[in-house]
């Protein structure tokens, strides 16, 4: 049985609309990945400027200790921010819709970038940490909605290509705030303010674009009431699926959806504790769960938050250069994953992700343990690191991200991108504070932390994570459903056989 017959939407076509409404939605997570990067180098001029508004609160140098804990403090306060709204991610986007809910987030962004950009003409650090922690709550909220959003209107043969767009405009915005925060551009005495006030640049776009682009039709179809959807949403949803794919027959999205529905129907509402509770979204979650870890334990932001000391301390001769290396190395793997993601699969292309990352963990520390004896090593640690940051954007950067989407169907989902959101952004706010003193513990051996578990993410994915790619979220579920009822889970769904989900098509047809 060929599937293509059966689901026409397959059609690689990227209407004029699929794309404005993907460049639309990816415009948070640029804003995401500048908040990100913006906070490395200018660091000790922002701390500078904390000394002074002491000096002019108090009339005396501000204490070590204080400053370091201020600083501290600004850096991680970003992910408790994230971590806090990302689990608020399933409750808005069901309640606002998926459109709405990116349009009311901007109202974080317009707040934290604010209390940002104005808090040295007002003399308060307090203004800045706030600022970051609302920005941090903006960025939680577009790290769940961006991501929903793109794979619930991405056609499926595309899914994986769209849903790596998410990455590849958060490590442009990373790269773009590594170089405006250079101290000839932004990052400096007088300019600060203006590099951490300029994210509210996207956010005007987003928002002046946001009202041209559809609500997520699944989102229409199958989440609102279905009142509400008969009526006038129907209409939306009909106008929403013909702009997004360029067709004006839509039968067969729709049977696709209609299938997703009649099975969420039968299925009670999904809460977080079901999530765990139930047999049939306790193995997708734990997977989802790892995936999200498996990209924040690999040591990633280890290097994105404290890249400059680290090449300096592998005798590195230009360490903000080689940081800006390291965003460049960046972004070009993100797009070489954006071409093979369809091609090669995400099981795949995360395992080697995460076995090249293992292995040049492993030559880092070689290298930075030798460093003292063999100068060239400093050139070979480098290159481990550019190695690490390539291997991590060919898989583990960019696919758990999409991957959560796709591993539940409509009803779940919301709930399962909760769960997976707030994992990464507390994995995320661990290495952001732990990550400076288990260094200086263990020296030139930290990163063997890291290959270790990059290890065993290799190993739970070689044994519990599915292939996904070219199926629709029916068939995903179908494949858990199955497995949960005592049947083997096939780990490479295969297309060509009969299913219960494509067999159905014969007796409806939906116009
Ligand atoms: C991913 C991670 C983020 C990291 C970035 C680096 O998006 O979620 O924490 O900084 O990749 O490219």
């Amino acid at each position: 049985m060929n599937t293509e017959q059966h689901f026409p939407t397959d059609s690689q076509q990227v209407t004029g609309t699929l794309a404005l409404s993907v460049f639309t939605a990816v415009l948070g997570s640029l804003e995401f990945g500048y908040n990100i990067g913006v906070i490395n180098a200018p660091q000790k001029i922002i701390e500078e400027n904390y000394n002074a508004t002491w000096m002019h609160r108090y009339d005396e140098p501000i204490p070590a200790g204080t400053l370091t804990s201020l600083w501290s403090l600004s850096v991680a306060i970003f992910s408790i921010g994230g971590m806090l709204s990302s689990f608020c991610v399933g409750f808005i986007s069901e309640w606002l819709g998926r459109r709405k809910a990116m349009l009311v987030n901007n109202l974080f962004a317009f707040i934290g970038g604010s209390l940002m950009g104005m808090s040295k003409l007002c003399h308060s650090f307090e203004m800045m940490i706030l600022g970051r922690m609302v920005i941090g709550a903006y960025c939680g909220l577009a790290s769940g909605l961006t991501p929903m959003y793109v794979g619930e209107i991405a056609p499926t043969s595309l899914r994986g290509a769209l849903g790596t767009l998410h990455q590849l405009a958060i490590v442009t915005g990373i790269l773009i705030a590594q170089i405006l925060g250079l101290e000839s551009l932004l990052g400096n005495e007088q300019l600060w303010p203006v590099l951490l006030g300029v994210t509210i640049v996207p956010t005007v776009l987003q928002m002046a674009l946001l009202p041209f682009c559809p609500e997520s039709p699944r989102f229409l179809y199958i989440v609102s009431k279905a009142e509400r959807a008969k009526n006038e949403n129907i209409s939306f949803l009909f106008a929403g699926l013909r702009r997004l794919t360029g067709r004006l027959e839509v039968g067969d999205m729709l049977a696709e959806m209609k299938e997703e529905k009649r099975r969420m129907d039968m299925e009670r509402k999904v809460s977080i504790l079901e999530l765990f509770r139930s047999s049939l979204y306790r193995q997708p979650i734990i997977i989802a769960i790892l995936l999200q870890l498996s990209q924040q334990l690999s040591g990633i932001n280890a290097i994105f938050y404290y890249s400059t000391n680290i090449f300096m301390k592998a005798g590195v001769q230009s360490p903000v250069y080689a940081t800006i290396g390291a965003g460049v190395v960046n972004c070009a793997f993100t797009v070489v994953s954006l071409f093979l993601v369809e091609r090669m699969g995400r099981r795949t292309l995360h395992m080697l992700g995460l076995g090249g990352m293992c292995i040049c963990a492993i030559i880092m520390t070689t290298a930075l343990a030798l460093l003292e004896s063999v100068p060239w090593m400093s050139y070979i640690s480098m290159l481990s690191i550019f190695g690490f940051v390539a291997f991590f954007e060919v898989g583990p950067g960019p696919i758990p991200w999409f991957f959560v989407a796709e591993l539940f169907s409509q009803g779940p989902r919301p709930a399962a991108m909760a769960v997976a959101g707030c994992s990464n952004w507390t994995a995320n706010f661990i290495i952001g504070m732990c990550f400076q003193y288990v260094a200086d513990l263990s020296g030139p051996y930290v990163f063997l932390i890291f290959a270790a578990l990059l290890l065993f993410f290799l190993i739970f994915t070689f044994f519990r994570v599915p292939e996904t790619r070219g199926k629709t979220f029916d068939q995903i579920a179908a494949n858990f459903h199955q497995h949960s009822a005592g049947g083997m889970m096939d780990m490479d769904m295969d297309l060509d056989k009969p299913s219960t989900e494509l067999d159905y098509l014969g007796e409806e047809s939906i116009n």
